[in-house]
C-alpha cells in the first residue's frame, strides 16, 4: 500500500513509534554538537573528493552499474532520475550527458553550487536545496533514484528515515526504483573516549591536507554503528582554515534496510548487491553493499 493508501500501513505504526516515542528518549539522545565556528569540508568541494580516497573512474563504474540494475529491474526505459545528497552530482552529471533528465538536491549551498557550475551547459541537469530527511519538490514522476556515497546511514531516527521513503516515494512514479549505496558495516564497538582512527596527508594542488578522523562515543540505546568524526587541517598557500563534521552513522545491515523499506509502507526491498557485482554473494561483502528497493505500485 502506498503512502496515501487508505489500508493499515505497516509504516504507520513504526513512524508513530518514532513519532510519539516518550519525551526522555529525546531527551536523553546523544548530544551532537561541535563548536559552531568551524566549517564543514563540504565548503570545498575540489578538497573533499580526495579526502574521501575516491578512486580514479570510481563515479563512472558507480554510474554503470546503477544503469545495470535499472535495466535488470526497472523494465521500460529510464528518462528521469533523482540523485539523493547530490552534492555535486558527478553521477547525475554523466547521466544528464547520456540524455537523461536529472534533478538532484543537497542541503550544501557550495556543493550545488559547484554543481551547476560544472553542469553548466548542461539542460537536463537541476538541482534543489533540501534536506534529505523530508522534502518535496515542484516536480515528480521519477523512474528512478539513487543515493550514493554511502550517506543514507546519516539518518538516525525511526522518524527520519520514514519521512525520508515517504519524500522519495512521492516523487516516483509506481514501480520506481531506488538504489541506494551503504558501507559494510562491521561488529560495533561502544567506545568510553573519542579515539584517532586513520590520519594522512592529501595533496590538492596547492593545498596540503592532514586528515584525521576519529570515532567518537556512542550510547547503547541509539541505533549507532558509529559515529565519525572528520577533521581536516587545510594549508593553503595563504592560510590554515580547519574543518570537522560530525557523522553519525546508523547501524544499517541488509535485513534492517528491508525492514525499514517495508515499515515506510512505500517500498519494498527487491535486491541487495555487494562491491557493484550481481554475482558477488553478500557474505564475501568487501566494502559496501547496494540496496534496490521499489516502490510500491498502488
Ligand atoms: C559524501 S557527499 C556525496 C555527494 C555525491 N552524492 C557524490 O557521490 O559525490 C555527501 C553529501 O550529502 C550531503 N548531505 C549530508 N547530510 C545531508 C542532509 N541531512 N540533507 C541534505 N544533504 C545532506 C552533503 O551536503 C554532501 O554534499
Amino acid at each position: 500500500m502506498n503512502e496515501r493508501g487508505a489500508k493499515v500501513n505497516p509504516c504507520r505504526t513504526m513512524a508513530n513509534l518514532a513519532d510519539s516515542a516518550p519525551r526522555f528518549w529525546r531527551l536523553c539522545r546523544a548530544p551532537l554538537s561541535y563548536a559552531p565556528m568551524e566549517p564543514s569540508i563540504y565548503e570545498f568541494p575540489d578538497i573533499f573528493r580526495r579526502v574521501h580516497m575516491e578512486q580514479p573512474g570510481e563515479i563512472e563504474r558507480e554510474t554503470e552499474f546503477m544503469q545495470m540494475v535499472w535495466r535488470r529491474h526497472l523494465k521500460r526505459p529510464l528518462r528521469r532520475v533523482l540523485d539523493i545528497a547530490c552534492g555535486n552530482s558527478p553521477h547525475g552529471q554523466i547521466l544528464a550527458r547520456a540524455g537523461i533528465e536529472v534533478a538532484g538536491i543537497d542541503r550544501s549551498p557550495t556543493m550545488i553550487g559547484a554543481g551547476r557550475r560544472e553542469s553548466s551547459g548542461l539542460d537536463h541537469m537541476r538541482f534543489y536545496r533540501r534536506r534529505i530527511e523530508s522534502f518535496r519538490l515542484s516536480e515528480d514522476q521519477f523512474d528512478a533514484a539513487f543515493f550514493m556515497s554511502e550517506t543514507f546511514p546519516v539518518m538516525t531516527t525511526n522518524a527520519d528515515l520514514m519521512s525520508h521513503f515517504k519524500s522519495v516515494a512521492r516523487l516516483l512514479r509506481p514501480g520506481g526504483l531506488y538504489c541506494i549505496d551503504i558501507d559494510r558495516h562491521d561488529g560495533v564497538e561502544l567506545l568510553r573516549t573519542r579515539k584517532l582512527w586513520r590520519r594522512r596527508m592529501v595533496r590538492v594542488g596547492q593545498a596540503r591536507v592532514m586528515v584525521r578522523e576519529y570515532h567518537r562515543p556512542i550510547v547503547w540505546y541509539e541505533a549507532m554503528h558509529s559515529i565519525y568524526e572528520l577533521e581536516c587541517t587545510i594549508r593553503f598557500p595563504d592560510r590554515t582554515v580547519v574543518t570537522r563534521d560530525l557523522i553519525p552513522v546508523r547501524y544499517m545491515i541488509p535485513p534492517l534496510m528491508e525492514l525499514a523499506a517495508r515499515a515506510s509502507g512505500c517500498f519494498e526491498m527487491i535486491a541487495a548487491y555487494s562491491d557493484l557485482s550481481f554475482t558477488k554473494p553478500l557474505e564475501l561483502c568487501y566494502g559496501r553493499w547496494m540496496a534496490v528497493l521499489q516502490r510500491a505500485r498502488s
